[in-house]
This record gives structure tokens, C-alpha cells and sequence, in this order.
């Protein structure tokens, strides 16, 4: 079989019209990799929100996203900042927390979408969060 090389991207994450091509490139690269359009819109949505965290909170990150296709499939988001990291991350997991009188279900409600979701973040360092969803189903 035949398939086009995915390649892994990396956006610099420094206003909303970043966040916008990260997210739109990422559900593109989702449904190229074979995840159905409810599932890449899920991988969409998780660009988007640690997208709009970077620029909230840090100013301004990165975000990577790589398509794996040589074994089981899988996509992987990879968001990071030098910004003030996060103090508490078991309560802005648990959700409902939040800084900036958002609603606090970024990050809880990502993790809930993804298959692997962690957190590396110290406190006036910066935050990294990994992210993975696998595909279990070939369309
Ligand atoms: N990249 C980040 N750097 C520092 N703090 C963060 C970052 N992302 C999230 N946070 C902290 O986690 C809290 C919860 O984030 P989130 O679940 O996305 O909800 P919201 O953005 O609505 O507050 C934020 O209010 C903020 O305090
Ligand atoms: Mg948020």
C-alpha cells in the first residue's frame, strides 16, 4: 500500500490566527492519518484549547503535531510554554478551575478526549503537555 508521507508540523504559537492554522492543519493531518471527522474534530478542538492557554497564559508557545503511521496509528500534540507554569496541576485536571474567569474545562475536557494526556509543568518555568490519540479503527 501506498501512502503519502505525514509529516510532523510545528507552529509558533504568538496570536489567534496561529492557534486557527495549528487547529485547521491539525484536523486535516487527523483525517489524512484515517480518523473519522467526529474523532479529528476531537484532536481540532484539543489544538485550539492549548493553543488559547499559551496565549492566556504564557504569550506565547509551541505546538507540534506529529502523524505516526508506520504501526498503529496515532496522532501527537505536543503544546509548550515558557510562560508561569501551573501551581496546582491535580485541580485544573479535575476542571472546573481556572485564573482568567474562563470556565476551566480546557485542559480537564482534553485530557477527556485523548488517549494519553500529560502534564510537565514548574512554576515560572513553563508548561509541556503531551497529548496522544490512537487510531484503533481504519476507515
Ligand atoms: N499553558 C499554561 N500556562 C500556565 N497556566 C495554565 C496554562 N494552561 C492552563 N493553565 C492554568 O490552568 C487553568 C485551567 O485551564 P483551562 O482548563 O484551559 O481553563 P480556562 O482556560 O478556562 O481557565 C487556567 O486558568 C490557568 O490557571
Ligand atoms: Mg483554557
Amino acid at each position: 500500500m501506498v501512502s503519502p508521507r505525514l509529516a510532523s508540523r510545528t507552529w509558533s504559537i504568538e496570536g489567534m490566527v496561529d492557534v486557527v492554522t495549528a487547529r485547521r492543519c491539525g484536523l486535516k493531518t487527523a483525517l489524512s492519518l484515517g480518523f473519522s471527522t467526529p474523532e479529528a474534530t476531537k484532536i481540532a478542538v484539543v489544538i485550539s484549547e492549548l493553543g488559547r492557554n499559551i496565549l492566556l497564559y504564557a504569550e506565547r508557545g509551541l505546538i507540534t503535531v506529529s502523524p505516526h503511521s508506520d504501526t498503529l496509528p496515532y496522532i501527537e500534540i505536543i503544546a509548550q510554554d515558557h510562560g508561569p507554569g501551573i501551581e496546582d496541576v491535580e485541580r485544573v485536571l479535575a476542571g472546573g478551575y481556572t485564573t482568567s474567569g474562563g470556565l476551566g474545562k480546557g485542559v480537564s475536557g482534553s485530557r477527556r478526549l485523548m488517549d494519553e494526556f500529560e502534564i510537565e509543568t514548574a512554576v515560572g518555568e513553563g508548561t509541556k503537555i503531551r497529548a496522544v490519540k490512537r487510531l484503533y479503527r481504519r476507515r
